[in-house]
């Protein structure tokens, strides 16, 4: 019979490799995430009928429209981790501000970072959602969280993962030591290990970008596009294109078949379209962990330093060798 490992247990084995006397907030932290990603998925399958499609009429820090289940996944897990004491400060997508936890209730020594529902715009044709998070250690001292304990490099993120509202739903999550990924079953409302140590396949089979920013990218990123495109030479030749708009979705089938994800800065979003600490910076961990490469042309995402909480960045993401031709034609070291 198959070994059946939950995410609980796997977490807590994780836990135990990172350090030598766990206190378990850790394990409980990823553990709380664990259930919020299913009450959120409860939430995503049942949206179409109890009125949860939609707009709430309100526009976020981003100018971006407010879904219903933006608000509601946004809800969840804020109330999910201001109270049990594992964190002492979160900033979510849809918060303007970072969240405290307040002096009577208990704080622990992480910070949180997500992006609650990832993809909203797909929510209501019933395309896949997601939610990516992201948590590192707090490094000033007493039981305050500070701007400095939020505005970090992704290097030190100490654990990061994603939750995808699929046809399934799973929760992948790297805590340094690979990737893995969970299935929910239904049936028993556990994650089991179902995807054990993913790598990213070496060849690109899918080419993932937003094709209607082509004019308004630069000659060097329009290079690179036709590159892959047309120009291809063996190595491409089972490329194919797919774009979801769904972040969450487009990294997770890239990282199982292999590919590559552009979401560089253009015209019309001269720093990039999608944010860094709660959207590349996780993704990129995963990414490196699984054995591929994150960039915004010119720096590694994850040596990347956060200025402010919402604060965009260009991401190129996936199969490390495209990645890399990707920084060569964007700094122009690329000959043709
Ligand atoms: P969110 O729904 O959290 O605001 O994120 C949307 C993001 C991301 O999921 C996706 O990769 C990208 O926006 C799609 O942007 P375009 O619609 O411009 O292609
Ligand atoms: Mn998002
Ligand atoms: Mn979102």
């Amino acid at each position: 019979m198959k070994k059946i490992v939950t995410i609980n247990r796997h977490i807590m084995e994780q836990e135990r490799t990172l350090s030598d006397k766990p206190s378990g907030d850790f394990s409980n932290l990823l553990t709380q995430m664990a259930f919020c990603a299913k009450l959120i998925g409860r939430y995503v399958n049942k949206a179409g009928l109890v009125d949860l499609l939609g707009k709430t009429g309100n526009v976020n820090v981003q100018g971006e429209r407010v879904m219903k289940l933006d608000d509601l996944a946004n809800q969840t897990i804020l109330r999910a981790f201001d109270h049990p004491g594992y964190i002492a400060g979160m900033a979510s997508e849809e918060e303007e501000d970072v969240v405290l936890i307040p002096p009577h209730r208990p704080r622990g020594k992480y910070i949180l970072f997500f992006d609650p529902l990832d993809g909203s715009s797909n929510i209501d044709v019933n395309v896949s959602v997601g939610t990516i998070f992201s948590i590192y250690r707090k490094i000033t001292s007493g039981p305050d969280a500070k701007m400095e304990d939020f505005l970090r490099r992704g290097v030190e993120q100490v654990a990061a993962g994603y939750v995808i509202y699929g046809s399934s739903t799973m929760m992948v999550y790297t805590t340094g030591a690979g990737v893995h990924g969970f299935t929910l079953d239904p049936e028993i409302g556990e994650f089991l290990l179902s995807h054990e140590n993913i790598t990213i396949p070496d060849s690109c089979a899918v080419l993932s970008c937003n094709e209607t920013n082509y004019s308004n990218w630069s000659d060097t990123q329009r290079a690179f596009i036709d590159h892959i495109k047309f120009k291809r030479e063996d190595r491409y030749a089972k490329t194919t294109g797919r774009y979801i708009g769904s972040l969450v979705s487009d990294f997770h089938r890239n990282m199982l078949y292999g590919g590559i994800f552009l979401y560089p800065e253009d015209a019309r979003h001269p720093r990039g379209k999608l944010r860094l600490l709660y959207e590349a910076n996780p993704m990129a961990m995963l990414a490196e962990q699984a054995g591929g490469a994150a960039t915004d042309g010119r720096t590694r995402t994850l040596e990347l330093q956060a200025k402010e909480i919402h604060q965009r960045t260009a991401l190129v993401v996936g199969n490390r060798r495209e990645v890399e031709l990707y920084e060569k034609f964007y700094q122009g070291r690329h000959l043709t």
